[in-house]
């Protein structure tokens, strides 16, 4: 199994025709390795999510290849596409999305039903809850939870099929300072622990303290260590 289990090969997105056509990513080349922590910053509009969204294969590169376990994505059909996406990425979101009328516990184990892998599914998605804290809370409806008990859940949830790499968009932006943090210790322990690749964009770096990567978004161009322009530290 290879240490690189994603490759962006100058993928760039445009968004419309003609005058009002958007160029959201402009040529973004770089690897992840696994178990790397990786963190997306840059300012409103200037693609994360765009970025984020290719890796995770819910919209297509206008050009370019974006490689995830050694297979080059941009070749699959649709079908082919989700499968993959399903088997090989997790996905945890601003919000938690339970399903408000399952409990934590069946909300964790919606992912491997859906890929018709539930031998042992209900076992690892409890020792899963019990990793993040919520050993007391598993059998318990989503609405009854806290938001940051969700987020855990959530989080719970995107691991569950093993991904191959973990994507968040913005996995704090809804929660106080205060859990916020616990949300950001509990993923970077999980990535420690299981040596699992996470990228997380976010607009707030500071709040993850140390991690392995940071990659600048820049009007659709991506930045890391010594490309990054100086003045840009103090914006984001
Ligand atoms: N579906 C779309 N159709 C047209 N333009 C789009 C679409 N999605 C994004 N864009 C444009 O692409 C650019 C990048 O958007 P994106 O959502 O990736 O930014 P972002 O960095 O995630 O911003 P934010 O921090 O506000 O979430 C913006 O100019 C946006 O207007
Ligand atoms: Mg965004």
């Amino acid at each position: 199994m290879s240490d690189v289990v994603l490759e962006l090969k100058e993928v760039t997105k445009t968004f419309g025709q003609g005058d009002t056509q958007v160029k959201a990513l402009s040529d973004i080349s770089f690897s992840v390795k696994r178990g790397e922590f990786l963190l997306i910053v840059g300012s409103s509009g200037s693609g994360k999510s765009t970025l984020l969204n290719m890796i995770g294969l819910l919209d297509r590169p206008t050009s370019g290849q974006v490689i995830i376990d050694g297979k080059n994505t941009t070749k699959l059909s649709d079908n082919k596409i989700s499968e993959y996406r399903n088997s090989k990425l997790g996905f945890i979101f601003q919000f938690s999305n339970l399903m408000a009328d399952l409990t934590v516990l069946e909300n964790v184990m919606l992912p491997r039903s859906i890929q018709r892998k539930e031998q042992n599914s209900q076992k690892e998605a409890a020792e899963l809850l019990r990793n993040v804290g919520l050993e007391n809370q598993m059998h318990k409806r989503a609405n009854k939870v806290s938001g940051g008990q969700a987020q855990r859940a959530a989080i719970a949830r995107g691991l569950v099929n093993r991904p191959t790499i973990v994507l968040a968009d913005e996995p704090t932006g809804n929660l106080d300072s205060v859990t916020a943090e616990t949300i950001v210790e509990l993923m970077k322990s999980m990535a420690k622990k299981l040596n699992q690749t996470f990228i997380i964009v976010t607009h707030d770096r500071h709040q993850f303290g140390q991690v392995d990567r940071v990659i600048t978004i820049k009007d659709g161009r991506a930045f890391e260590g010594e490309d990054m322009p100086p003045q840009m530290e103090l914006t984001t």
